[in-house]
């Protein structure tokens, strides 16, 4: 397994998925851990990554310099191989600025190189401030740029590397070879980390943990966290696993009927499903305010999940959390994607200091992984490829006050969306697709009348992970189709508008 100590590198987490890709487990660390930690750790090959530093900068992040006698290769990374020259004894130039795309050309034959010819130039990305001019003393310069004498350098004997440019962006189109050449020929890891390994692995663990006898309660929300690490969890302990699903009255058409044929006909987990509509709607009337409603749909969700726990006699001594690995990154590049959505992420969902120990198997995963294990273990594909669903539901789509013939109205639209995205064979190009009622009214005329209705906004967005988004742009016939039919099949509804607002300044939703 590698180990990535973090230098703030806003693509830290892109090495990570680069090497997961290749099925070599991975994690991330603070570059604050010390020889003793990263023996123990046991890493056959350590990478460190880039980061907004200079090395000769006050307080920067730096590396115990036993870490480069251990004997483990390691391959720094733009900031990383600034390091490692410094520490190495060489000078580290500052200034020069270079961003882009530049062309690398090997110089010299070396295991990270393998299979490049010195003949051919490779595009590379570059994003740095300084650089490094001469190796330092036992290195060798293993590849240039034109304006980078040392765009990689190597010691062969230490199994030490450096490399200036990124090559886990795609804009460096070999950088996957670099990196597998990293792995393979000087790590020499082995390619076993796959879903159906990590799924024996992580049945056994949840076993260890929670024993012969004691029972399992999970939250599921229909999305595919939660029915993934439900699945999981069910697999290892059977029927001492018990799923509630609340009905909240703010889900979308069909989502409670989906959630019992998948879990309860298919996987055969058992399930309690609690019909707390009524509680969440008087919860919600009167307010207004979105952040308000968030907190009323929170509070209201908590206690009912409590109540069912003790309801049904379970006596769960262990709750199953779909904690993923991008909210539990220890990284010095926080305020980073992962915890800044953190804020509204959960609300919705249960809180971390419930009275119950928590079972997380997915808290070693990225989103993508978490999908293969679910195909792995059998979840249907419309569970899987699902877009996000926010825990408050169709209660931050109805914008303004909630009331149950508002959240029907939203509901017909928002299954006529998206069931022609899914015909229009859109569906997986779009990150999030959604309907939201507005709290206005406008005029129109069907057949001879007057109406003054409801106005429904369609939002669609691509991203990676939510926290920038860009407006998807929907072919015209596509929305001429969805328009006439929320018009003409949902009563009370005769204006439909696209929102062509990009995140940010705009939010994915609209509350
Ligand atoms: P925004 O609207 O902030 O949304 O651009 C970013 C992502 O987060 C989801 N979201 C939520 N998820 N509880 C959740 O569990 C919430 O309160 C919440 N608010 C927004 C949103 O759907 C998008 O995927």
């Amino acid at each position: 397994r590698v180990l990535i100590l973090d230098f703030g590198s806003q693509y830290t987490q892109l090495i990570a998925r680069r090497i997961r890709e290749e099925r070599v487990y991975c994690e991330i660390h603070p570059p604050t851990r010390d020889v003793e930690w990263v023996r123990e750790w046991g890493a056959s090959g350590i990478i460190l990554s880039g980061g907004p530093s200079s090395v000769y900068d006050e307080g920067v992040p730096t590396l115990d310099p036993a870490i480069l006698e251990l004997g483990v290769p390691i391959l720094g990374i733009c900031y990383g191989m600034q390091l490692v020259a410094h520490l190495g004894g060489a000078k580290v130039e500052r200034g020069k600025r270079e961003y882009g795309r530049a062309g690398l050309r090997v110089v010299e034959a070396s295991g990270l190189f393998d299979g490049f010819d010195p003949a051919e130039e490779s595009q590379i990305w570059c994003s740095h401030g300084d650089h490094v001019d001469t190796p330092p003393p036992g290195f060798r310069v293993l590849a240039s740029t034109s304006s980078l004498p040392v765009a990689a350098f190597g010691n062969e004997d230490l199994g030490i590397y450096g490399v200036q440019f990124h090559p886990e962006v795609a804009h460096s189109v070999r950088g996957e070879e670099v990196l597998s050449n990293f792995l393979f020929s000087i790590c020499h890891c082995s390619p076993s980390w796959t879903a159906g390994a990590f799924i024996d692995e992580s049945v056994a663990r949840i076993r260890a943990q929670v024993g012969d006898e004691a029972a399992v309660i999970c939250g599921l929300s229909g999305g595919v966290d939660s029915s993934v690490a439900a699945t999981l969890v069910h697999r290892a302990v059977g029927d001492r696993l018990t799923c509630i699903f609340v009905d909240n009255g703010l889900l979308r058409k069909g989502e409670r009927e989906g959630v019992e044929r998948t879990f309860r006909k298919h996987m055969g987990i058992r399930l309690v499903v609690v019909d707390a509509a009524d509680r969440f709607l008087d919860a919600l009337e009167g307010v207004e305010d979105p952040e308000q409603k968030r907190k009323a749909i929170g509070g209201v969700f908590i206690d009912v999940f409590n109540q069912t726990a003790i309801d049904e006699g379970t006596g769960a001594t262990f709750l199953v959390q779909g904690t993923l690995y991008p909210d539990v990154i220890e990284s010095v590049s926080a305020g980073g994607p992962s915890v800044t959505i953190k804020t509204h992420h959960n609300v919705g969902g249960l809180p971390d200091d419930m009275p119950f120990d928590l079972v997380e198997p997915l808290r070693e995963l990225f989103k993508d992984e978490v999908r293969q294990v679910g195909r792995e273990l059998g979840l249907p594909e419309e569970f899987i490829g699902r877009h996000p669903f926010p825990g408050p539901g169709l209660g931050i789509r109805v914008l303004g006050e909630v009331h149950r013939e508002r959240l029907d109205t939203l509901r017909e639209a928002d299954a006529i969306y998206l069931e022609e995205i899914r015909e229009a064979g859109l569906y997986d190009e779009i990150w999030q697709a959604f309907a939201v009622l507005l709290p206005v009214r406008s005029v129109g005329v069907m057949g001879d009348a007057r109406t003054y209705d409801h106005v429904v906004a369609l939002r669609a967005v691509t991203s990676r992970d939510g926290m920038t988004a860009d407006w998807y742009p929907m072919p015209h016939e596509v929305l001429s189709r969805i328009s006439t039919r929320i018009i003409n099949e949902v009563d009370g509804v005769n204006r439909v508008a696209y929102d062509i607002s990009s995140k940010p300044p705009a939010t994915i939703e609209w509350e």
